[in-house]
């Protein structure tokens, strides 16, 4: 069958079947389509939709257009946790070693930052020396030897959505649920995972804003999920503000470092509550532990025995980086950064930020990065002092930007302070996990 049958058939509105997904898929790999042609297709979907069975179809096909990792060999149950992405949304680093010490195999297959949102590949890299491109055989010995290893996306797994992730970010086609969930389900699945948590984000920062979306994106996620035979739990969490204190890479992997240390300040706290929500709920899912309450005790102990902190310390060490900023933290952080402060001009209560503006401005001093191909600059960052509910008077600090020139502070001060919204009511307080599903 021709691309051309192929994309009139959705233009004019018809559902695919599985052996028409087959084909596009294949042609997505092979180079038989033209790039023109699967754009087509992929805005002929949007536009048109696509319904369950076409989903699990185009998740299916792109699952096997790589390999699925067989982890057999590993004697422990196998779980992950995905978020769809946020700002200051650094859990990855601080659950995989928990649940890791917990008795969880982590096989972390995780992405890069691109625009406003932040990627645990770019986090790592900030440690020195850490290596993210490792192979399935290496991904497996550092697991045997610690419960967990992180790496990015291989030409292993599920190449079809690295070329049309790529597209569709250039075709303003990424915001459509179908191809979400094809997209993040078929480089899960690949884990070959008994358990996978999804952190779906809402609010400002997620780049599906509004609850009642990230409600429908949890549950087909679940569903595709279940029907592939991983028992897959999502939560929707709030990104109405970033997540916890820090945004920008190495500032990022200082906070979650100070996390296992167990020397987390206040501003922190809500990163580490996320962290142990989203591993009990993996630790129930892959059947470690029967209850929540139990999984969260055995989390405790190991957050104040030290063995997560440990076993971060010996994947750093395995993966080739410097093991000694977990006695050091503060060796991630540069010392000649500029420190410039974000003002408040008004006093009331903080209502509302723009989570979106402030991982923008982040990535506009290099933090992040507005094409794939683009460098990212690990050190500069961004310091949340205030959250949404505090007391604030004019003259406060709101924040502090870590950047390299005056200049780049100028740039990005003004739009830092428009994020900031400063009502005389209290504001409604509002949960950091929204829904279960
Ligand atoms: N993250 C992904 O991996 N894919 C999408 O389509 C959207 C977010």
């Amino acid at each position: 069958m021709r691309p051309q049958e192929i994309i009139a058939k959705k233009r004019d509105g018809k559902s695919l079947s599985e052996a028409e997904i087959g084909i596009f898929i294949d042609g997505v790999c092979d180079g038989g389509w033209a790039d023109y042609q699967i754009t087509a297709l992929v805005m002929a979907m949007f536009i048109n939709g696509m319904n369950r069975r076409e989903q699990t179809a185009i998740t299916s096909a792109m699952l096997h257009s790589g390999t699925i990792m067989d982890l057999s060999d590993i004697d422990a149950p196998k779980a992950d946790k995905h978020s769809t992405g946020g700002v200051g949304d650094k859990t990855s680093l601080i659950i995989a070693p928990i649940a890791a010490a917990c008795g969880a195999a982590v096989p972390m297959v995780s992405g890069r930052g691109l625009g406003h949102t932040g990627g645990t590949l770019d986090k790592l890299e900030s440690i020195p020396g850490y290596n993210v491109n490792l192979s399935f055989a290496k991904l497996k010995t550092v697991m045997k030897a610690c419960g967990f290893g992180m790496i990015g996306q291989t030409k292993q797994i599920a190449p079809a959505d690295k070329k049309l992730y790529a597209l569709r970010d250039a075709t303003a086609t990424v915001p459509y649920i179908p191809l979400i969930v094809a997209s993040i389900m078929s480089k899960k699945l690949a884990e070959g995972l008994d358990a996978l948590v999804l952190d779906v984000k809402t609010g400002s920062g997620a780049f599906i804003q509004k609850f009642s979306e990230s409600k429908k994106l949890a549950a087909e996620l679940c569903a595709t999920g279940k029907a592939f035979g991983v028992n897959t739990q999502a939560l929707i969490t709030d990104m109405s503000q970033p997540l916890g204190k820090y945004v920008g890479n190495a500032h990022e992997v200082y906070e979650c470092l100070l996390i296992l240390r167990g020397e987390g300040d206040a501003l922190m706290q809500e990163t580490l509550g996320l962290s142990i929500d989203l591993t009990a709920n993996m630790l129930v899912q892959c059947k470690i532990d029967k209850t929540i309450e139990n999984a969260k005790l055995r989390i405790e102990n190991v957050l104040r025995s030290g063995e997560a902190l440990e076993r971060f310390r010996h994947n750093i060490e395995l993966q080739g980086g410097d093991p000694m900023i977990c006695d050091k933290p503060e060796k991630l952080l540069t010392k000649s950064l500029k420190e410039v402060p974000i003002i408040a001009d008004s006093s009331g209560y903080l209502t509302e930020v723009d989570t979106f503006a402030v991982g923008r401005a982040v990535c506009d001093i290099g933090g992040g990065r507005v094409k794939a191909e683009d460098g990212v600059d690990h050190a500069v960052g961004y310091s949340c002092a205030k959250k949404i509910g505090d007391r604030m008077r004019k003259g406060d600090t709101l924040g502090v930007v870590y950047c390299r020139r005056q200049s780049q502070a100028d740039l990005i001060s003004e739009k830092l302070r428009n994020a900031y919204k400063i009502g005389k009511e209290i504001p409604k307080t509002t949960k950091l996990i929204k829904a279960t599903v």
